[in-house]
């Protein structure tokens, strides 16, 4: 949001929010869906989410898409989402380890250790800089051939999701909280181009406009010269 301790802010607001984050079920659930039939969980052997919430993308891919030996690991700024989301996983036990922090201040997890990195509404209340070194970060856990899966509102295509989208940025930048410091963005942009996209699909949910991409880091090398 660009505005000194709009971090204290954005935690206080998902602190209040909490389990009524799961509102917002009706346009992130066609983003799930997206996810799961195409970021192959099946194969992953070490999930790691930022910005969980309350965990619920997270039980779906325990119960329904992870193998049973396969790890996950969550963090939010909001302790109260860490605890809904704990709560949600507790039937997972030792798989599932969820933190609290800032992830545009780092992960807590070593180099590599992950094959799938998960950010879904995320990406869309992050500033530029914060955008920047979260990628960074999910760049420098992921491991050789691992897997970035994303999805945020987008900015729409037909008149009706454009007009949408259009209020919703102009309700953000009047009262960012409002929308939850969300905003729309088009998400290969966001990503920029250290990122080579798997796939990318772009919908509309009663003229709520989404999208979910799966994407590749790139060498370091490839921005200085390619
Ligand atoms: C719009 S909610 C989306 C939650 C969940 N991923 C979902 O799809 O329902 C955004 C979440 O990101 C968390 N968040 C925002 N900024 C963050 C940051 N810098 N580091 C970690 N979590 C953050 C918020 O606390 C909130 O739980």
């Amino acid at each position: 949001m660009n505005i000194p301790g709009d971090q204290a802010r954005l935690q206080a607001h998902y602190d209040a929010l909490g389990a009524g984050q799961d509102a917002e079920a009706w346009y992130e659930d066609p983003a799930f869906d997206d996810l799961c039939a195409n970021c192959r969980f099946e194969e992953a052997r070490a999930v790691v989410e930022v910005g969980c919430g309350t965990g619920r993308f997270a039980e779906r891919l325990l119960r329904s898409h992870l193998t049973p030996r396969a790890t996950y690991f969550g963090l939010d700024l909001s302790t109260v989402m860490v605890n809904l989301t704990r709560s949600r996983l507790a039937e997972f036990g030792a798989r599932c380890r969820i933190e609290q922090g800032d992830a545009a201040a780092g992960l807590p997890l070593g180099e590599g250790v992950a094959d799938r990195v998960v950010m879904t509404f995320v990406l869309d209340l992050l500033t530029p800089a914060e955008t920047a070194a979260v990628l960074d970060e999910a760049r420098r856990v992921l491991a050789p051939g691992g897997v970035l899966c994303a999805a945020s509102l987008d900015r729409g295509r037909g008149l009706a999701s454009r007009l949408r989208s259009f209020g919703w940025n102009l309700v953000h930048a009047i009262a960012p909280l409002k929308v939850g410091g969300c905003r729309p963005l088009t998400l290969p942009d966001t990503l920029g181009p250290g990122w080579s996209a798997s796939y990318y699909v772009r919908r509309s949910i009663r003229n709520c406009a989404i999208a979910s991409i799966s994407a590749q880091p790139l060498p370091e090398s490839w921005d200085e010269h390619g």
